[in-house]
């Protein structure tokens, strides 16, 4: 069966959108956002800070592992904050080879890394030997920092230094979110390792879920926009893998409620202003699936207070027709 993973978003997939998207179902495994490793050996606070999960077996409330993504470029400090981690309870570790953000970049971390694949087998390799055997080091990268020559010598790298499995967004740093995804430059990795492929980048709906197994020839999916867009699309998935003809969509009812339940998780978010702009944020990638969005988020977008906020939630939840 064909597993989904929640990406990993910086700013958007946080402890409280894990929390409430695990509880739909459908949703395999999560990955924290990344933890940027530099120069030293982080305290556990950090890595609580990013993944709360860690002190609950390393599993969102409904039992949903989350692995830890690390991402840097010194092999040494990788692997040390690797260890670490895998001490203080992560299920699994993944290494970021993907971000595109210039300031990572330009300090040697995530996609600019893709440029040398005897780095990235090099980072791999030390993380691989510095965490303990039973928890699996994956890897996700994009299809290269430019252009795509090096996207096959890119996996073969990161395989060969020991990945249990590697994820590949399949579009370059340059071509940064713009659609369309390559999923067709993923077959030949694919085909080539022995390693779970694990296919990732546009997929907003279940048509696009089996356009790019067919396409890519993966037998996996990481999902990021498109499940905060539908919050339906993993179970919709799991019920079309089921062959359960049932409608599982959500109605706007549904997903005011999920709103409303996001909102009162983030409470415990330090900052009111960071609080209203994670919802904010939320609530305006939901108007590429609910016409109803884009008006509710013109009701709050000035607001920050949260009792103003749930104030307008509460009447947006009264109007629904019963
Ligand atoms: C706001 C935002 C934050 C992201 N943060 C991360 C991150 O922390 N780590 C990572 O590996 N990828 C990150 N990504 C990339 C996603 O994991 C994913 O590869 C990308 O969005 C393509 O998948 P999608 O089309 O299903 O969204 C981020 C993407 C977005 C839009």
């Amino acid at each position: 069966m064909t597993t989904v993973t929640l990406a990993p978003m910086e700013g958007v997939v946080d402890v409280y959108m894990r929390d409430l998207l695990t509880h739909l179902g459908g949703i395999d495994l999560c990955v924290s956002e990344f933890v940027r490793v530099s120069q030293n050996l982080y305290p556990a606070s950090v890595f609580y800070q990013y993944c709360p999960e860690l002190k609950t077996g390393g599993k969102t409330s409904a039992g949903t592992p989350v692995h830890v993504q690390i991402m840097g470029g010194e092999p040494t400090v990788m692997a040390e904050n690797a260890a670490f981690v895998a001490e203080l309870g992560a299920p699994g570790i993944d290494i970021n080879f993907g971000c595109p953000a210039k300031t990572v970049n330009r300090r040697d971390a995530g996609a600019t890394l893709l440029q040398w694949p005897d780095r990235l087998h090099n980072i791999v390799d030390q993380v691989r030997k510095a965490v303990p055997a039973e928890i699996p080091v994956s890897a996700k990268m994009r299809l290269g920092f430019s252009e795509k020559s090096l996207a096959l010598e890119n996996a073969q790298a990161i395989a060969a230094a020991g990945a249990s499995k590697l994820t590949v967004h399949a579009r370059t740093k340059l071509e940064g979110y713009r659609a369309p995804a390559h999923w067709q430059y993923l077959r030949p990795i694919r085909d080539a390792l022995d390693i779970p492929v694990v296919a990732n980048g546009e997929i907003w709906t279940v048509p696009d879920f089996d356009k790019c197994l067919e396409v890519s020839g993966c037998e996996h999916v990481m999902i990021g926009r498109g499940i905060i867009a539908r919050p339906s699309l993993a179970v919709e998935i799991a019920a079309h893998q089921t062959q359960v003809e049932q409608e599982v969509a959500f109605e706007w009812a549904r997903i005011l409620q999920l709103v409303t339940e996001y909102h009162i998780g983030l409470k415990d978010m330090a900052n009111e202003t960071r609080q209203a702009g994670r919802l904010k944020q939320w609530i305006k990638l939901l108007g590429r699936t609910y016409q109803e969005s884009p008006e509710l988020f013109s009701h709050i977008k000035r607001l920050r207070d949260p009792g103003e906020i749930n104030g307008i939630l509460e009447q947006e939840l009264r109007a629904l027709p019963n």
